[in-house]
C-alpha cells in the first residue's frame, strides 16, 4: 500500500495505473475510519482495479466555532484499517499541499448548499465542493463512492460533478449503523454515555415516520411533527431541523410524494448529529 503525501507521488502512481488501463475507485474521507467508511472502500475495491482512499481533514468546511481542532485524528489506526482492506493507495496530503499560501479559488454549488445543513453551517458545503473538486482533479477516478448518511452532500456533489463535467460517476452507498440503529459517525465519539443512548432517537423517529408513510400518511407537516415530538419526548437533543424534501432537488414538500428524503439534525451539547431515510411513494 502506497501512502502518498505529495502531489507528485499520487500523480506518478496514478499515471502508472492509467497506463495499465486500470480503473480507479475513489473514497474521499476525513479519516477516523469506521465501518461506514470501510463499506465504501469495500465497494470501491470490488468494482475497480485500484482503490484510492483520501484522508484530509478539510479546514474550509468547518465553521469558526466548529470542531476542526478537536476532530478525531488517528493516522496509525486509519493506515492499519486501510491495509486490512487491501487499499492500494492512501492520499494523505497536508493542509499546505491542498491550500498553499495565497490560495484563492472556491467552488460553490448554489441553492442546494443553502438549505438543511447549509442553513446552520454557512460556508460548509462551499468547503466540501472546493476540496472535492480539487481531489477529483488530482485523482481523476472513474467512480467516487459516497455515503447516503450525508444525503445533502451526495446531492450537492452529484451536481458538482455534472455541472463541471468531471468524468467521474458518483455512487451513493447505504448508511451503516450500530446495532441499535445509530448511524456510524466519527462524531459519535464526542457523546457521553447518556447522550449516546439518547441519540438512537434519531433513527427510531425516522423509522416511525417511514412506517406511518407506508401506512398511508401523506401530510409532510404531520410527519415532521411526529418526528419532532418523538425526539423531544425521548431525549434532550436540541432539534436543528426536521425536513421532508424531494430527494433529488431538496425542495420542501407539503405532500409525501415521489422520491422523498426525510432528514434530521439535532445537537447534544456541542455534538451535532444528522441522519436520514428515504422512501419512494407513488
Ligand atoms: P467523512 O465524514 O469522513 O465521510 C467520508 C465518507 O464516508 C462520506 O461519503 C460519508 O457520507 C461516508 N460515511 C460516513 N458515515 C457513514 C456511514 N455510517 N455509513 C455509510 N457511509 C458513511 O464526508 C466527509 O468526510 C467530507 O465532507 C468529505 C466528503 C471527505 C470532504 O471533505
Amino acid at each position: 500500500m502506497l501512502i502518498a503525501t505529495t502531489l507528485a507521488q499520487i500523480q506518478n502512481a496514478l499515471a502508472q495505473t492509467r497506463k495499465q488501463g486500470k480503473t480507479i475507485g475513489f473514497v474521499p474521507t476525513m479519516g477516523a475510519l469506521h465501518e461506514g467508511h470501510l463499506s465504501l472502500l469495500r465497494r470501491a475495491k470490488k468494482e475497480n482495479h485500484v482503490c484510492i482512499l483520501s484522508i484530509f481533514i478539510n479546514p474550509t468546511q468547518f465553521g469558526p466555532n466548529e470542531d476542526f481542532t478537536k476532530y478525531p485524528r488517528d493516522k496509525k489506526k486509519d493506515v492499519l484499517l486501510a491495509k486490512k482492506e487491501n487499499i492500494d493507495i492512501i492520499f494523505y496530503p497536508s493542509e499546505k499541499i491542498m491550500y498553499p499560501p495565497g490560495y484563492l479559488t472556491y467552488i460553490e454549488v448554489t441553492k442546494l448548499s443553502d438549505v438543511l445543513c447549509g442553513r446552520t453551517r454557512p460556508g460548509h458545503f462551499k468547503g466540501v465542493t472546493t476540496v472535492i473538486a480539487k481531489l477529483l482533479n488530482i485523482v481523476r477516478p472513474q467512480t467516487m463512492y459516497l455515503g447516503e448518511k450525508d444525503a445533502q452532500q451526495c446531492v450537492i456533489l452529484k451536481h458538482l460533478v455534472k455541472d463541471l463535467n468531471f468524468a467521474t460517476k458518483v455512487i451513493a452507498c447505504p448508511t451503516v449503523r450500530e446495532t441499535d440503529g445509530l448511524a456510524m459517525s466519527s462524531r459519535n465519539k464526542y457523546l457521553s454515555s447518556t447522550e449516546r443512548k439518547e441519540a438512537t432517537v434519531l433513527y427510531s423517529s425516522l423509522t416511525l415516520a417511514k412506517n406511518e408513510i407506508k401506512r398511508g400518511l401523506r401530510d409532510a407537516m404531520k410527519i415532521r411533527y411526529l418526528i419532532e415530538q418523538n425526539i423531544r419526548t425521548l431525549s434532550r437533543g436540541e432539534i436543528d431541523y426536521v425536513a421532508c424534501v424531494n430527494a433529488e432537488n431538496l425542495e420542501p414538500l407539503t405532500e409525501i410524494k415521489g422520491h422523498v428524503l426525510i432528514a434530521v439534525a439535532a445537537r447534544w451539547g456541542t455534538t451535532r448529529l444528522i441522519d436520514n431515510v428515504s422512501i419512494s411513494v407513488k
